[in-house]
């Protein structure tokens, strides 16, 4: 109900207030020192309110508890953990992200830890409460969402640092999903901010480059089609993000990759390919075994002979020989 759920939303303001007055403090030196080494100085920390939560057990159940919040109130905010002895904070000696609706109220956080060697994951987020789903989550969106809808176009990146970078040189429409795959509910979403109709806009998505974000694009492809077809890939070639760019070479240079973008249906395509010797006719005649199934998969009516034709064309084979692997592929369950 709603005077339930604006207590938890007043519990995620408290708490995000507390993380950011703990990032000035002289003990929060590593995580001010792990902001500045990713180029962020603290006007960029604050825009995006960044903060730390500090070591031990209890600090923020203690300054919540004098706040006045109740213990069921604090178990349903997913920031403690549940032991033999009661509860305890979840997150401790971590970064903290606040993750934020659309209409920038602060409904969960991404905290990552400071040491290679600090138990638990790299990142660590909010689980599923009231507040907070998931799949349905867009770290940043609250900040790109004019930018999204005035552009028509929307960037996504793998994290929460690659979004903070991404703003920081003039890419305003990046948003990230938190620790999950961007998926169906995540569409219906950006479809709604890209366009009234669900028609206009394209979509950018920013990978690492590695096995994991190459997947991801291709996982899209089980995806809506009119979808699909707004959409786009820049990976970088060295495998770099986009915060690691704008550090290594600048604004400009995350500028540059996101010009870069190719439609994700040649991307898919040509990843296909990439393990083929084109050079033989044994590579060619495997990669178009490769890349067929792909093409068969397009079923706007236009898209699907054009990239027959572009097929044709990288592997620098006869049309008619291509088309007839098209139409097997398409004859063959799908994998
Ligand atoms: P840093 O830039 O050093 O933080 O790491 P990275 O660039 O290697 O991050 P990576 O590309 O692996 O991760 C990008 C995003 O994936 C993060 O912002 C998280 O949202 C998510 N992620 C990465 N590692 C974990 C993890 O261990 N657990 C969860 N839940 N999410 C993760
Ligand atoms: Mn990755
Ligand atoms: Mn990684
Ligand atoms: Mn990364
Ligand atoms: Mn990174």
């Amino acid at each position: 109900d709603y005077g339930r759920r604006q207590r938890l939303l007043d519990a995620h303001k408290v708490a995000e207030e507390f993380f950011q007055s703990q990032l000035r403090d002289r003990r929060a030196v590593t995580a001010q020192r792990f902001l500045a080494g990713r180029g962020f100085d603290p006007a960029a920390a604050a825009k995006f309110g960044v903060g730390y939560a500090p070591q031990g057990w209890d600090a923020l159940l203690k300054h919540l508890t004098a706040k006045g919040f109740t213990r069921e109130e604090l178990q349903s905010t997913g920031m403690f953990s549940e032991g033999q002895r009661g509860i305890y904070d979840r997150f401790r000696g971590r970064l903290m992200w606040p993750i934020r609706d659309l209409t920038g109220a602060t409904i969960g956080f991404g905290a990552r830890k400071l040491f290679e060697d600090d138990k638990g994951p790299k990142y660590l987020n909010t689980p599923e409460t009231q507040l907070y789903k998931k799949s349905q989550v867009l770290y940043g969106v609250d900040l790109a969402k004019r930018a999204i809808t005035k552009n028509r176009e929307l960037v996504v990146v793998e994290g929460y640092t690659d979004v903070m970078a991404c703003h920081l040189s003039g890419i305003e429409t990046a948003v990230a999903t938190c620790g999950t795959a961007f998926g169906t509910d995540h569409i219906k979403i950006v479809r709604r901010l890209l366009s009234d109709d669900g028609t206009g806009g394209s979509v950018i998505f920013t990978f690492d480059g590695d096995a994991a974000g190459q997947k991801a694009a291709l996982r899209a492809f089980d995806e809506d089609q009119r979808f699909l077809a707004q959409t786009y890939v820049a990976v970088e070639p060295n495998g770099l993000d986009p915060c690691d760019l704008r550090q290594e070479r600048g604004a400009l240079a995350v500028r540059e990759l996101i010009d870069s973008k190719r439609p994700l249906f040649e991307f898919a395509i040509k990843v296909s390919l990439k393990k083929y010797d084109l050079d033989t006719v044994e590579g060619r005649v495997n990669a178009l075994r490769a890349a067929a199934p792909i093409v068969a998969a397009i079923r706007d009516h236009a898209m699907r002979p054009a990239y027959a034709r572009e097929l044709a064309s990288w592997l620098g084979m006869d049309l008619n020989e291509v088309n007839r692997a098209v139409h097997l592929a398409a004859q063959q369950p799908a994998k």
